[in-house]
């Protein structure tokens, strides 16, 4: 049933904002940065990520979804007065709340130790995207860290999206999780074509990884997997995190951060046609469309 309505719906506006609408306009891109099992790296990896995008000049929104366990400000040193919290208690709205941090990255910031916030309705997830939908602020990204798992608060989030970035390291247990979130993704919001990030690993490692879950993927889903990066693992974040100062900033010359720099090129020159981009619309439409049909 969410499948047969997503469907119409994406398709509905799929003629105004196909693939190459989006490359004349230079509109913006979407991406969700997510994963199956917890503490693999998203909040570090898309915090380096949205630095090393603003480097190379591009407009980037970072948007903690991570709702009741937000960490993009505690890492990015930011002391937000209000979060998302506020916009959907409907005190405060999404300008009001948005940050500068490091290069001009702009950051909507979440609330920590807000159980309440963990599990939004869909009503209200909803009513946050609305808010979203309705920022004037032109961006090239919007790059969003989820929360951890296949709670229904992540899925939405990676359904809106035009890019789910897998995120895994190498335990089995995160590969397997990953393959999870994968799969319900695919068989729940028609979502079948993700990327690969591998955390605390070398390129050999990821192509191992990446190998594995092909061939899992091949044997039970019709899905595409595309491997766009790997961050070696390196103790240097530990320090980064306490001194609330991303990576990029504190070692910017080191190997670490030059596999940001190259995940960041390779995200930007990707073609960004994933996720049935043809069905989908913009980000800003699927936002809109969720806040027409509660069910999505
Ligand atoms: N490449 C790496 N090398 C070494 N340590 C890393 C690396 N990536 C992340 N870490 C460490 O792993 C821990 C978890 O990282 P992070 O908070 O980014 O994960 P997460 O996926 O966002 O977690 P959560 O699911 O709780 O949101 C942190 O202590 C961080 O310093
Ligand atoms: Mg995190």
């Amino acid at each position: 049933m969410i499948n047969d309505q997503a469907s119409m719906l994406r398709k509905k506006f799929s003629d105004s904002n196909n693939l190459n609408n989006r490359t004349k306009t230079n509109s913006v891109r979407s991406l969700s940065f997510t994963s199956g099992k917890g503490g693999v790296g998203k909040t570090n990896i898309v915090v380096n990520l949205a630095i090393q995008l603003a480097q190379m000049g591009k407009k980037v929104f970072l948007i903690d979804a991570d709702l009741g366990l937000a960490n993009i400000d505690i890492m990015l040193n930011l002391a937000p007065q209000f979060t998302i919290e506020d916009v959907l208690a409907g005190t405060k709205n999404i300008n009001d709340i948005i940050m500068e941090g490091p290069l001009g990255v702009h950051v909507l910031p979440a609330s920590s130790g807000i159980s309440e916030m963990q599990s939004l309705t869909a009503e209200q997830q909803m009513s946050m995207l609305k808010e979203l939908s309705c920022l004037k602020t032109q961006y090239d990204y919007i790059l969003i860290d989820t929360g951890a798992g296949i709670a229904a608060n992540v899925l939405r989030f990676n359904a809106a999206v035009d890019e789910v970035c897998v995120i895994t390291n190498t335990e089995p247990t995160s590969i397997t999780d990953a393959y999870a979130l994968m799969k319900i993704m695919s068989s729940k919001y028609h979502v079948n074509t993700f990327n690969l990030i591998v955390n605390e690993s070398n390129l050999q490692q990821a192509k191992s990884v990446f190998s594995r879950l092909v061939t899992v993927l091949n044997k039970f889903l019709t899905v595409n997997l595309e491997l766009i990066g790997f961050i070696p693992r390196d103790i240097n974040f530990v320090k980064a995190v306490k001194r609330q100062t991303p990576l990029s900033l504190l070692a910017p010359k080191s190997p670490t951060v030059k596999s940001f720099t190259d995940l960041a090129r390779q995200i930007d020159i990707h073609p960004g046609k994933s996720i049935d981009t043809d069905m989908k619309g913009s980000f800003w439409n699927r936002l809109g469309n969720w806040n027409r049909n509660s069910d999505l």
